[in-house]
């Protein structure tokens, strides 16, 4: 405990006082005393969280038990959530000072730098009921605290982190329950739903296991361990899955959400009742408006699943050959998302591979038809690739068989490292009719990574309702998603170039989206007009919104509906 507090005044002791138009730091005089920390807990159904860098336990005791963990368990897709100072890309754990130095607290300590608590908030909730987030709010509110909610830390943004901030953990408050005639609060008694309803702090693995039993699916994220948030980030960003093109995007398939307004207001929002903030969170972004309890998906029955998995060598075939390879998979895009298929790609520059694959939600069309369909495309990348391309294709009873082998149980390298993205919604129309300069553009970026999730078009692009969601997501193919990453211990000056190579490909894909659209979950932080990029047309309706629920703007988050009014730390008022 004593080496927790000297780490953390070390960390932030050099703040001042707040500014009149700034939240308050840790580490600074307006920081509550320990007697109101007390004060709190006793309102508390769990003890406060002192979140520290997962890191830290090596820096105390290279031969404890605990650094034994660590070491062991530091890329586990599971472990890592369940730490509160643990965020998956751990860029975001550090927090880089304006001379350029790195506070950061690297698994290596052979890399010479000190353990820093960065941006991990260093006190929090371990919030399991409505009431511990209305006191916790109640306490931020009073002391003028920078407050951030943080499920999984999953968020590419690093939007559940903030450095000398309060959080709001939720990632113990799951519940996951199923009702096969759902009535959302308001609705028409004989309208009914086959629906379950996920907590703040449930994840996708569990949700999906859980409909499993009930012989049904959800849309969702897929990842390693299934660790992606129900209530987070996919709920409130819009949600995308192989299966969209099929049912939609995440948002599309939400009944209703539970909420915690600033003021503590627990609030039902459906398509009946408080529909202008219902609509708000259907696309308008995690963090901004409350904090969500639960979330109600529509379910859909279970059903047999093909994959088709292709891979083709981009340069084997000679100087051309990465162009028409390009040219016959975009193609295939709107052809394939129509009929409800969704699938992955991605480029890896330094293999030269296009590796990727489609899912087919069966139990139709039949096996002849889908082979009549993907044969030709196999036999051009074959031939084009001279004899370094092909498909080949795994057949799974239901959902939850594949979704089992392909995500559960896996070993090896998980998650983690120091990744920053950015993205481009690809138009549908310049994609159909100027296929050749849209792969001019995605070549022309020299990203090491360039994934393309060909999960837009058919249900997605006719929607029943919309939501406040980017209208870009609708008249596009695919979301085009690049990355930068690097090794631990790589100084300011070179993370900066890397920045300036991510922002300088994002311009390059500027070209072929319209209104330079951005699916937010794989977003840049360094885009130049975020409101039109992540919001567009529904941003003036969202900024009123923000503000009549949360008149003291009292969560902010990167990018987020009225963020503008902070500054780039969204610590002070602009
Ligand atoms: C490995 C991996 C796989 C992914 N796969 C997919 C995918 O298949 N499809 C897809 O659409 N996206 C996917 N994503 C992106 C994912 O949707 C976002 O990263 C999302 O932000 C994660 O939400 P979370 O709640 O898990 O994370 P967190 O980082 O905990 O939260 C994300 C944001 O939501 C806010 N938030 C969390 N809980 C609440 C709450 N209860 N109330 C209010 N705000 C809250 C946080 O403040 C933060 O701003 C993936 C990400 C990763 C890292
Ligand atoms: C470090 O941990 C080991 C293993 O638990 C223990 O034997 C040792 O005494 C610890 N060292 C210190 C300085 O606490
Ligand atoms: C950079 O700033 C931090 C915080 O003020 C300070 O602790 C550190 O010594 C500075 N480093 C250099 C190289 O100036
Ligand atoms: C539900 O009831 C209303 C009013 O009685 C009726 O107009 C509507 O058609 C019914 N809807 C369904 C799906 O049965
Ligand atoms: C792709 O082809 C090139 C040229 O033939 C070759 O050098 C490279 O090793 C191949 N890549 C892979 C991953 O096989
Ligand atoms: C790919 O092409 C090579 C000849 O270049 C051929 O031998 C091979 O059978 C083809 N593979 C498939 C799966 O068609
Ligand atoms: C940053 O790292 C690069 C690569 O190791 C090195 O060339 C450069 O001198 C470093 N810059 C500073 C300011 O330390
Ligand atoms: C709290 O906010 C809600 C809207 O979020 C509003 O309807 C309600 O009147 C507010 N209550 C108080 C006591 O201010």
């Amino acid at each position: 405990m004593l080496i927790q507090a000297t780490l953390l005044l070390t960390t932030l002791g050099f703040l001042v006082s707040a500014a009149p138009n700034c939240r308050c730091l840790y580490g600074q005089p307006c920081w509550p005393p320990t007697s109101a920390f007390a004060l709190l807990s006793q309102s508390l159904s769990q003890p406060l969280i002192h979140p520290t860098p997962i890191a830290l336990p090596c820096y105390q005791n290279a031969s404890s038990d605990a650094c034994s963990t660590v070491k062991a368990r530091f890329t586990d897709a599971l472990w890592r959530p369940d730490q509160p100072g643990g965020y998956e890309k751990q860029n975001f754990e550090s927090y880089t000072q304006p001379n350029g130095t790195i506070d950061a607290c690297y698994l290596s300590t052979s890399l010479g730098a000190p353990c820093k608590q960065g941006s991990i908030p260093p006190i929090g909730v371990d919030a399991r009921t409505v009431k511990d987030i209305q006191v916790a709010l109640e306490f931020v509110r009073k002391w003028n605290l920078r407050v951030v909610v943080k499920n999984t830390g999953h968020d590419y943004q690093g939007r559940g982190a903030g450095r000398g901030a309060f959080m709001i953990w939720t990632h113990r408050m799951k519940k996951i329950t199923y009702d096969e005639k759902f009535v959302p609060v308001g609705g028409p008694k004989n309208v009914t739903f086959q629906a379950i309803t996920t907590s703040a702090g449930d994840q996708w693995g569990d949700a999906y296991a859980f409909a499993a039993q009930h012989n049904r699916m959800l849309i969702g994220a897929f990842s390693l361990g299934g660790s992606v948030g129900t209530s987070g980030g996919f709920a409130m960003g819009g949600g995308i899955s192989v299966f969209s093109p099929k049912y939609g995007l995440g948002i599309d398939n939400i009944l209703q959400i539970t909420i915690i307004t600033a003021n503590g207001t627990l609030l039902v929002l459906n398509a009946h009742t408080h529909t202008d903030l219902f609509w708000a969170h259907l696309g308008g972004g995690p963090g901004t408006f409350g904090v969500l309890t639960s979330v109600t998906y529509n379910t859909h029955p279970s059903f047999p699943v093909i994959i088709a998995t292709f891979h083709v060598n981009l340069t084997s075939g000679g100087p051309d050959a990465a162009k028409k390879i390009l040219v016959e998979s975009i193609k295939n895009i709107p052809k394939f998302t129509d009929m409800g298929w969704g699938g992955l790609m991605y480029i890896l520059r330094p293999t030269g591979m296009l590796n990727g694959l489609w899912a087919i939600p069966g139990p139709d069309p039949p096996q002849n038809v889908i082979r009549s369909l993907l044969d030709p495309y196999a036999h051009f990348i074959n031939a084009t690739s001279n004899g370094n391309g092909g498909i080949a294709y795994t057949t799974s009873s239901s959902f939850y068989t594949w979704y089992d082998q392909t995500f559960l149980g896996t070993s090896g390298p998980q998650v983690t490292g120091n990744i920053l993205v950015g993205s481009r919604l690809l138009d549908r129309e310049l994609a159909e009719k100027s296929t050749e300069s849209v792969v001019d553009r995605i070549l022309e970026v020299d990203s090491a990574f360039k994934g393309f999730e060909m999960v837009l078009g058919g249900k997605v692009s006719k929607p029943t309702s919309t939501g406040s969601i980017n209208p870009v997501f609708r008249s596009s193919l695919a979301s085009i998603f690049i990355n930068e990453a690097w090794a631990d211990g790589t100084n300011s000056t070179v993370i900066n170039q890397q920045i300036e190579r991510l922002k300088k490909n994002i311009g390059v894909l500027d070209g072929i989206s319209k209104g330079s659209g951005s699916y937010m979950n794989s977003g840049s932080l360094f885009e130049k007009n975020f409101q039109k990029t992540f919001y567009a047309a529904s941003y003036p309706r969202l900024l009123a919104i923000k503000k009549r629920y949360d008149p003291t703007s009292l969560f902010v988050v990167a990018n987020g509906v009225g963020s503008e009014e902070w500054d780039r730390e969204l610590v002070c008022r602009v």
